[in-house]
């Protein structure tokens, strides 16, 4: 009864107010009877909005879907839907559902692509819209409202638990260590950091690799490319960075090559000290040209997660050429007409886009420095891929066939390579001194034919001689062992010791 009472009490009241403030005045007279009344009756508009609350909560929405019309090669048209560009949806098929992306449309005929084989497709298959994974609401995390496109793209696994795994292009385990458990999830597609906002690049990155670190210094938050034909040491080159560089957390992206490669990298390049504070993302030539761009995407959010945790990352995406041919495969199978070379109009966009997203993040956050692997087949420099990567940025690396031939390794091109934001990041007497180096190297390549047939007589020109005395410690400087690490400050002071008497 004294229970009753004290929940009946007009404190209560003041806690829950009345649903509707007209009902005091329809009380009776009596004090306590009108609390009394008015209380159960707000109780029982309670109940039964809990009831209903809880109702709707179980309830599914209704199903929207459509029909598979057409499947021809990689493309298949559906109707009866309207869906976003971007968006995902189901292929609901007897036994199983096939996971497709909206790529296009054409009036009411919406273009899907599926992640992985179009076997076992039937005519009039049914297409359901696949909502995006909502990230649940936490109290440290404020939800961003939903408005932009990217919001709504594909919502993928992220968090530090994702460090030595390696995951397929739609963040589902490929080794052995089971399910990924914790529930963290990021956007495929990422807001474009406002170039205003960007910390400007102004501290060097420790890559591991001296010719690297004195030659080519590469700022936290550079972009660089890595230019090279097949077969003259990118991987191992891309693995000794990794496994040695100073960065907090390494993202890999393996896209589009070989299958065998992967396991290759991760085993015998990366290898378990590398794999600790290692991601691993792997599309490989064999998934859906659809897989391989999501790899590329999701391996760029992993590293967009470190970052925004304020850690320096290094992301190593192997390789861009192959990621714009799964976008050619895309856009010519969807009736993009081919503009350069065969590559339709949408790749060159592409490819900023995904470019972008690494680099700094605000001042006094983290970085994402990236090193793209683009294929120059047959050493052409000219292929329009490799022009426009190079023209999106910051510097490049040229791997050059004639040094892997001769068992020079790493086989950089120095004449040839480039870290264009390298005056930022060192002093101007050690800039001064890697443009001397390169300018005697250059001068002994020009004449090495000469010098080596002995038809240089010494004397004739002093900067030859100088090139000449110097040149077998430039070799054996530039020249590195696969397991053996050099760090910033060593590569530095062995550099400066090349030129002991000149400023
Ligand atoms: N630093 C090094 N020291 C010794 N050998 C090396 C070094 N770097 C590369 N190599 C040799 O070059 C070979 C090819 O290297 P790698 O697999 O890295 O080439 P790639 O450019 O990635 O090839 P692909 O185009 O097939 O992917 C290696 O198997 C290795 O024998
Ligand atoms: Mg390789």
């Amino acid at each position: 009864m004294d229970g009753k009472r004290m929940n009946n009490s007009p404190d209560s009241i003041a806690q829950n107010p009345p649903l509707s403030e007209g009902l005091s005045e329809v009380a009776p007279a009596n004090g306590r009877a009108a609390v009394t009344s008015r209380n159960l009756h707000h109780q029982t508009w309670q109940n039964v909005l809990h009831l209903n609350r809880d109702l709707v909560a179980q309830s599914s929405p209704l199903l929207v879907s459509g029909r598979l019309t057409k499947v021809t090669g990689l493309v298949m048209e559906a109707v009866g839907l309207r869906m976003a560009v971007g968006s995902t949806c189901w292929i609901e098929l007897p036994n199983n559902r096939i996971e497709a992306e909206v790529v296009g449309f054409a009036g009411d005929r919406l273009f899907l692509m599926p992640e992985n084989d179009v076997q076992g497709l039937v005519p009039g298959a049914r297409v359901t819209p696949a909502e995006p994974l909502r990230t649940p609401a936490t109290l440290d995390q404020p939800q961003l409202p939903r408005r932009r496109t990217s919001d709504l793209a594909r919502h993928l696994p992220v968090g530090e638990h994702l460090l030595g795994r390696v995951l397929d292009g739609a963040g589902r385990p490929l080794d052995q260590f089971g399910p990924l458990l914790e529930g963290k999830t990021a956007p495929l597609q990422s807001r474009p950091i406002n170039p205003l906002d960007r910390a400007a690049i102004k501290d060097a990155l420790d890559v591991g690799v001296r010719a690297i670190n004195s030659l080519l210094t590469v700022g936290r938050g550079q972009r660089m490319g890595l230019f090279a034909g097949s077969g003259v040491g990118k991987s191992v080159l891309l693995g000794m960075m990794a496994r040695y560089t100073s960065a907090d957390v390494i993202v890999v992206g393996l896209i589009g090559e070989r299958g065998r490669e992967v396991k290759e990298f991760i085993t015998d390049i990366l290898g378990k000290e590398g794999m600790k504070r290692s991601v691993v993302v792997a599309a490989p030539a064999d998934t859906s040209p659809l897989m391989r761009l999501q790899g590329a995407a999701y391996a760029t959010t992993i590293a967009e997660y470190f970052r925004d945790q304020g850690k320096n990352v290094l992301l190593i995406m192997d390789s861009l050429t192959r990621y714009a041919m799964a976008q050619r495969e895309i856009a010519l199978a969807i009736g993009e007409p081919p503009a350069t070379k065969g590559y339709p109009p949408s790749v060159f966009a592409k490819l900023p886009q995904l470019v972008e997203r690494a680099g700094n993040g605000a001042e006094g956050g983290g970085s994402i420095t990236a090193f793209y692997t683009v294929l120059t087949e047959g050493d052409d420099q000219q292929d329009p891929i490799a022009d426009s990567a190079r023209a999106i940025l910051d510097g490049h690396i040229v791997l050059s066939r004639r040094l892997a031939e001769q068992g020079h390794y790493p086989a950089i091109d120095i004449e040839a390579s480039i870290s264009r934001a390298m005056n930022h990041l060192v002093s101007p007497e050690h800039f001064q001194q890697v443009q001397r180096f390169k300018h005697l190297y250059a001068h002994y390549q020009r004449n090495h034919d000469l010098i080596s047939v002995g038809a240089y007589v010494q004397g004739s020109d002093p900067l030859l001689d100088r090139a000449i005395a110097l040149y077998p410690h430039m070799e054996h400087f530039l020249k590195q062992g696969m397991y053996e690490s050099e760090a910033y400050t060593a590569s530095m002071g062995k550099f400066s010791e090349l030129f002991p008497n000149e400023g």
